[in-house]
């Protein structure tokens, strides 16, 4: 799918050829002279075009256009919600294999947040998962012009957007796979084939140098299953060598049964996408190869299953982790803090700038926050600021969590430093507690994805969260050094 933003308003988007032509219409849309907006006046005129967001009135073949199908969409104040709600509305009334030729056009100059929001929906509207079907749909739609007056102002925004819906989408790509199409070894070599790209790099390793390195909890984790881990170790190198990276770090378990603290049945498929960590990360790269920004970035990746063969850890088992601290896993099932912990401890070696881990750590975090925002832990505050913001600029949001030491009290035990789990009260942030014992040597922060990166129901797929938000923090960052 080809994007392209142009420099021109609704008189031009009207003569465009076109298998369909969304307006988006404003609140406080002004007709100019020309036909077609003259036709939305009316329409609005006649109460039958509302300008609420998710509001739409659809034409076919009139005459004041140049496409087959015209669906007017009103975006109330043009906010980028009330633009997503109208674009995704529109695109679903328009779904159809006809469908190649997209063009959406600003009846109003567009808001920058509005053109991302554009470019985004788009793309998530018309993805479509193909790979284990044996009849597959792909997405009909090749070509997506956006149009507005003032494109010029924009275009910045709207290129990070494109590069931005590339990444999700292999994000979402990945996470939507099933765990026997996803293994740790197939995302080592989704890692391999991103080093084909400009300025990316990629070493995988096996359980050999895994052990080599001492990652006992991790290898704990990766024990009770057939399918070899594998640590991905990506590079994107965009600044001089001096220049300190920052560093990804995605939980990558394949499948989360749970282990021998074994999960329910009832949607325990939904555990194949318990690497939208490490699947972000992936899609976080692809973006950066198109983008191009000055920084250094590192993406580590600790994928295995979580499974229960007759090797599994058992609750109760005492793991010595890469840092040195004993860890009594009391909880199988707490297994993403386990291949974090010597995940993080690996990214010391860069010595970073900072280090952000990305997981689907607990359902505690889906009690907490929903699907709406992902969990935000930093231990500093800039940081946390950062990414704060870069959620809210790219539309893809997060909430900041508390840190206090007395929230690590559960995690004491007789038997070992520390335990992997605590209570059920607080969970996400005893996890993000359990998390930061092993990051102070380097600023850190966490974002708990188990609420954002999928959604349950009919809807039941990978949304690619939170590429969105790394991708602009890294832009950010870029921009700042
Ligand atoms: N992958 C899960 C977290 C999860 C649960 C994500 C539901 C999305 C939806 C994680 O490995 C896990 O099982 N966490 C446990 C931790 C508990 C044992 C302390 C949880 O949240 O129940
Ligand atoms: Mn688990
Ligand atoms: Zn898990």
């Amino acid at each position: 799918m080809n994007f392209e933003l142009k420099s021109i308003g609704l008189v031009a988007a009207s003569t465009e050829k076109a298998d369909a032509l969304i307006v988006l219409v404003a609140q406080d849309f002004k007709a100019a002279k020309d036909d077609l907006s003259d036709l939305v006046a009316q329409a609005i005129k006649a109460a039958d075009l509302e300008t609420k967001p998710g509001k739409l009135l659809s034409l076919y073949r009139p005459v004041q256009a140049n496409a087959t199908r015209v669906v007017l969409a009103g975006i109330g104040g043009g906010s980028a919600r009330d633009v997503r709600t109208a674009v995704l509305a529109a695109a679903a009334s328009l779904k159809s294999p006809s469908l190649k030729k997209l063009m959406v056009c600003f009846a109003t100059p567009a808001r920058e947040d509005a053109v991302r929001a554009v470019v985004t929906a788009v793309a998530d509207a018309t993805y479509s998962y193909t790979h284990t079907k044996s009849k597959p749909e792909p997405r009909a739609l090749t070509k997506v012009l956006v149009a507005t007056s003032n494109a010029t102002e924009v275009q910045e925004s709207f290129d990070r957007a494109v590069a931005i819906t590339v990444g999700a989408e292999l994000a979402r790509e990945w996470a939507n796979r099933p765990a026997n199409h996803a293994t740790p070894a197939l995302l080592g070599k989704a890692a391999e084939e991103l080093a084909k790209l400009p300025k990316i790099s990629c070493e995988v390793m096996g359980p050999k140098e895994v052990a080599k390195l001492g990652m006992g909890a991790f290898m704990a984790v990766a024990q009770g299953s057939d399918q070899p881990l594998r640590f991905i170790v990506l590079r994107y190198n965009g600044a001089p060598k001096s220049q300190a990276p920052i560093v990804l770090v995605g939980k990558g378990i394949t499948f989360d049964c749970g282990g021998i603290s074994i999960k329910p049945a009832p949607e325990m498929d939904e555990m194949k996408f318990d690497m939208s960590g490490a699947a972000s990360v992936l899609g976080t790269f692809r973006s950066l190869a198109i983008l191009k920004p000055a920084i250094n970035v590192v993406g580590l990746i600790a994928a295995c299953e979580n499974l229960i063969n007759g090797q599994a850890v058992k609750p109760g088992d005492v793991v010595t982790s890469m840092s040195g601290q004993t860890i009594e896993i009391l909880n199988t099932d707490a297994e993403g803090r386990l291949v974090l912990c010597d995940a993080l401890t690996y990214a010391e070696r860069f010595k970073p700038a900072a280090v952000v881990d990305i997981a689907t750590l607990t359902g505690a975090c889906v009690i907490a926050l929903g699907g709406v925002r992902s969990g935000l832990y930093a231990s500093q505050d800039a940081l946390g600021g950062a990414l704060f913001a870069a959620g809210e600029a790219a539309q893809d949001l997060c909430w900041r969590m508390p840190l206090d030491e007395e929230y690590a009290e559960g995690l004491k035990t007789n038997f070992a430093d520390v335990a992997n789990v605590a209570g059920r009260a607080g969970g996400s942030i005893t996890a993000a507690k359990f998390l930061q014992r092993f990051t102070e040597k380097f600023p850190w922060a966490h974002l708990d994805i188990a609420g954002t990166a999928w959604k349950s129901g009919t809807a039941k797929g990978a949304t690619g969260r939170p590429v969105g938000l790394l991708v602009e923090y890294l832009i950010g960052e870029a921009r700042n050094a």
